[in-house]
């Protein structure tokens, strides 16, 4: 390891570790390279004994319900990230992780959304998983890219809905497109009932055994964990299994019923530390009074911010034993890795552009990054020559002039100033084929 990396690591660990190491949850998951998160809901972050918890307790958040499709894209094409962006700002402000939850999902969909088929709804859910993942960009540690897609029963195959009607492969279109969108974040597949070894967990093991063998990108799986008094003898063998094909495990949504609450909690965190890949756990809630299982008190704390018995037998088995995680817990990122892609091509007028591209059958989105030369510039404009059948669909961060064959593409009024060596970037869905352009850029 480089001293830089040394550093980038410590410092990682300094980001998510409260002073009170071992006697929160967070802390004490800390020791073992790893988050305890929670859902949180942003009309909550007003009140005092729920936020009080929340900064002591916790150093990951997923938004419970903000970052859904029907509370981000409200109308087609207009987007709403003032509750999700709460969120994210009291995590991050806090040093804590973030998780992105989720960008499609057959519920929750906007009424325009449900309205829509084929290839316009295709169209529709890459364009929304684009447009939210780059409004996010280098804040999000894990993202849901796609949620409960898997039915439940005997079958273990996917289930019906507006989403998987447009084409099997609508699932590794939006990994894709979540990957051009946000280089730097994990991303997860994530769903309930997946607890054992079953129909549907196996059916999405075939799915992402066959994604990492065919280079479609996914990092982790999320078993959401909504228990019912008990948890299913092989949980800890399933997560294994899920970590064995190179994807980490999150623990995602967890909530447990029942008069065995406290017992099952320890037992879900034991089997989470045994696996290293297993790199976080995230409850559905803070208090009882917070969970979307009205009445049954399946969360760590009561309904006025008292610590439950579930709390104390989850912080001793944080506490106790675990296999390390191999590499630090995971930061939010700000620098976004740079995709493997060809050297940019030099531009006559003091920029330079490079386009990265992810494809599907039928479809792609491309990133293109304008780097500025040596001197400061204040516009730049950008020439791409698709190739033919290829066709724009919908653009952002740019204008174009041309929608196929030679498009012309300039900056909007917030991206048209980049400093010397710096870059911003734009991007653009089409229909066709794109392989092969060579971006040319020109500055003033
Ligand atoms: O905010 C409105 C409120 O203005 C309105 O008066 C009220 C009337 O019904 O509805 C409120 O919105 C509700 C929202 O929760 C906030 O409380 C929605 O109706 C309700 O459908 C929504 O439920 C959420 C549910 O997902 C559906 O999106 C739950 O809070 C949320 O905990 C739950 O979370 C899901 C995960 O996203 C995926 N896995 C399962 C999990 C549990 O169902």
């Amino acid at each position: 390891m480089t001293v830089t990396a040394v550093v980038a690591a410590g410092m990682a660990l300094l980001a998510i570790a409260p002073a009170s190491a071992g006697t929160t949850l967070g802390a004490s998951a800390a020791e073992k390279g790893r988050y305890f998160g929670t859902a949180v809901a942003a009309n909550k972050l007003s009140d005092n004994t729920y936020v009080t918890i929340l900064n002591r307790e916790f150093n990951s958040v997923t938004a419970e319900n903000e970052m859904k499709w029907n509370a981000t894209e409200p109308q087609q094409g207009q987007f709403s990230h003032t509750n999700g962006d709460r969120i994210v700002n009291h995590g991050r402000q806090r040093g804590m992780l973030v998780r992105g939850h989720a960008l499609l999902w057959h519920q929750q969909q906007p009424g325009w959304a449900q309205n829509m088929s084929g290839s316009a709804l295709r169209s529709a859910a890459i364009n929304h998983v684009t447009q939210v993942a780059t409004h996010y960009r280098g804040k999000i540690h894990s993202w849901d890219v796609v949620n409960e897609a898997f039915a439940d029963g005997t079958g273990g195959g996917r289930r019906d809905s507006n989403l998987q009607r447009t084409g099997n492969d609508w699932i590794e279109a939006a990994f894709r497109a979540a990957r051009a969108a946000d280089p730097g974040a994990k991303l997860c597949y994530n769903d309930y009932n997946t607890d054992g070894i079953n129909a549907k967990s196996t059916g999405i093991y075939n799915m992402v055994r066959d994604f990492k063998a065919r280079g479609v990108p996914i990092d982790c799986v999320g078993i959401q964990s909504h228990l019912t008094n008990t948890v299913p003898g092989d949980y800890q063998a399933n997560i294994q299994r899920f970590a064995d094909l190179g994807v980490d495990v999150q623990i995602t949504e967890l909530d447990i019923t029942g008069s065995n609450q406290a017992n099952v909690y320890a037992s879900v965190v034991r089997s989470c530390l045994a696996v290293a890949r297993c790199t976080g756990i995230t409850v559905w809630g803070i208090r009882d009074s917070d969970s979307w299982r009205t009445g049954q008190n399946p969360l760590l704390f009561d309904n006025s911010g008292n610590k439950k018995a579930a709390y104390t037998s989850t912080l001793n088995a944080l506490n106790s034993g675990g296999t390390p995680v191999p590499t630090t817990p995971g930061t939010n990122p700000t620098t976004p890795p740079p995709p493997s892609t060809p050297p940019p091509t030099s531009g006559p007028g003091g920029c330079t552009a490079t386009m990265f591209l992810n494809s599907w059958t039928g479809g792609f989105v491309a990133t293109v990054r304008v780097t500025a030369g040596a001197s400061a510039i204040t516009s730049w404009r950008v020439t791409i020559t698709l190739p033919s059948g290829a066709a724009v669909t919908n653009a952002w961060s740019a204008t174009n002039t041309g929608t196929t064959g030679t498009t012309q593409w300039a900056n909007v009024s917030y991206n048209g100033t980049v400093a010397a060596g710096q870059t911003t970037e734009f991007g653009f869905q089409g229909t066709g084929t794109a392989t092969g352009p060579s971006p040319t850029c020109t500055a003033s």
